[in-house]
């Protein structure tokens, strides 16, 4: 019966070590770098490899892109809202009449390259083509 009971502990005991508690095992600082190392690409992939893991740290800073009105209101208010530069005032629909002649692609085109006195992107270095459109695309449906 004793015997039982001791091969219970020593199984207890192995099943600890085997799960890695450390109550029954002093791991030497070699051990526990050795399992540093085997459980962290497990943590790197999950933190950059995973695109589900990515996804929460990307979105505060890149929530979708920005409305033309935000971009405006960010950029592009500073001249068009005061003709600041010579810049066509939104609303202006006489200024802004043959511009719009132009077409879109060539308004886009120069918002996003410069043109003259406007400057490439108004300015907005963090803007993407899209967000330029849309500022554009509100400008130009406020100046009809
Ligand atoms: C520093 C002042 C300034 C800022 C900021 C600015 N613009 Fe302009 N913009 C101008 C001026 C000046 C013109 C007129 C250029 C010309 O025809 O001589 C102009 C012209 C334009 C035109 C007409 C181009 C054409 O082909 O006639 C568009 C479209 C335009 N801006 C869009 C924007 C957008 C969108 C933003 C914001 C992202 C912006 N601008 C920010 C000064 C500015």
């Amino acid at each position: 019966m004793s015997q039982l009971k001791s091969w219970g502990v020593l199984l207890i005991a192995a099943v600890l070590v085997a799960c890695g508690s450390d109550k029954q095992t002093e791991y030497s600082a070699e051990q526990e770098k050795a399992i540093a190392e085997r459980i962290a690409p497990a943590g790197a992939l999950a933190m950059e490899g995973d695109p589900i893991a990515s996804a929460p740290v990307a979105a505060p800073s890149n929530s979708g892109p920005r409305s033309g009105e935000d971009i405006y209101k960010k950029s592009c208010f500073a001249c068009h809202a005061t003709g600041a530069a010579g810049a066509p005032k939104l609303g202006d629909a006489g200024a802004w009449a043959d511009r719009i002649a132009q077409g879109m692609d060539t308004l886009n085109d120069h918002a996003w390259n410069g043109f003259k006195t406007m400057p490439a992107k108004g300015n907005c270095f963090d803007c993407s083509e899209e967000e330029i459109q849309a500022a554009v695309q509100y400008i130009v449906d406020g100046s009809q």
